[in-house]
């Protein structure tokens, strides 16, 4: 993109910003979505984002969220350590408990989110419970009324409050097998994208344990591979479709780490993803002391980048543009 226009653009979404900011970070005003898949949704009028897309919330889970943890490497009996950061409407815990009931592992599942009301409204909505057994429904019940649970399954506990500051309360002993990052878009939500907390949530991980997300965007790619994970893509189910990738994970390995990809769900990142993270979109998010609101962190990025030799991203766009291809910044 041509540096006057990226400007332009990002004076843009600093105006969006200030709107939105005034609320200071939180989600403003819920909206109620349906999604093409039958499950319900919810959209922030702050952040003008939907917690899902259009193509439904429970399949947002399970293809981007279950599939490339791929638990089936967890034997029986196993405990599995989970954090998810953005509990929301609980859809991502929700997927995971069921996998755990029903192959017999045991979780301690820990969980951060800023807002009690997307769960408070999803446990009184008929479509959110009728996906859920009675089982991870008192789950959800107890989370919401007590801040925790303990159960045959196993036992969580969520830190209510931003995950920023939140984090820092799990104990330095605890790893996580999984920790599952769901916030809204980086543009909209950057201060759970930054350096500083993606290298915050890596130390957190047990060794191969793996960090997912639905998020592509190169500069939070490079802030993982930072972080000294190992990043794979997320491979669309679908075999037509029109995306390259549908998500990131970054696992974390030594030298004795073998990966196995054999499921096809997961790969490495191709040339074309990898020139991205050479070129100006791949610059990180930071926010040194953990407390910058999200115009701040736009702002010092959007310094960062005009002030940056890096190839542009439009050169790279173009250099690797085709039919099949649907490029996400
Ligand atoms: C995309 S939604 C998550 C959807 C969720 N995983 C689900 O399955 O329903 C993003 C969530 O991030 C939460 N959030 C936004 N800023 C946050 C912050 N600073 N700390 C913790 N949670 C935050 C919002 O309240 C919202 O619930």
């Amino acid at each position: 993109m041509h540096l006057q226009s990226h400007t332009q653009l990002f004076g843009k979404i600093l105006k969006d910003l200030e709107l939105s900011s005034k609320e200071n970070n939180s989600l403003g005003e819920l909206a109620i979505c349906d999604t093409d898949d039958g499950t319900v949704t919810l959209y922030s009028h702050n952040y003008k984002e939907s917690f899902h897309s259009n193509s439904g919330a429970l399949k947002e889970a399970t293809e981007k969220y279950i599939n490339p943890a791929e638990l089936y490497r967890f034997k029986k009996g196993k405990k599995i350590v989970l954090l998810d950061v953005c509990l929301g409407l609980g859809y991502n815990t929700g997927c995971f408990l069921e996998y755990f009931k029903k192959n017999e592992l045991h979780v301690e599942w820990w969980g951060l989110e800023l807002d009690k009301r997307p769960l408070k409204f999803a446990i009184n909505n008929n479509a959110f419970n009728s996906c859920w057994s009675e089982d991870v429904l008192r789950i959800f019940h107890s989370i919401n009324n007590n801040d925790n649970w303990n159960e045959h399954l196993g036992k969580g506990r969520i830190l209510w409050g931003d995950a920023r500051k939140k984090l820092q309360e799990i104990p330095n002993s605890k790893k996580f097998d999984i920790i599952l990052l769901d916030a809204f878009s980086p543009q909209k939500c950057p201060h759970l994208w930054t350096s500083e907390f993606l290298n915050a949530l890596s130390r957190k991980l047990a060794l191969k344990g793996r960090l997912i997300t639905y998020c592509t965007a190169s500069a939070v790619r490079k802030s993982l591979k930072d972080s000294q994970l190992e990043v794979l893509s997320t491979v669309p189910i679908d075999r037509n479709s029109s995306l390259w990738s549908i998500g990131t994970v970054g696992i974390a390995s030594d030298a004795r780490t073998k990966l196995n990809l054999n499921s096809g769900l997961l790969r490495p990142l191709s040339r074309m993803e990898e020139e991205h993270l050479l070129t100006r979109a791949a610059i990180p998010y930071r926010d040194p002391n953990g407390t910058d609101d999200i115009k701040e962190i736009i702002k010092r990025r959007l310094k960062e980048q005009q002030k940056s030799l890096l190839e542009s991203t439009s050169a790279w766009k173009n250099k690797w543009i085709s039919a099949k291809s649907t490029f996400i910044d």
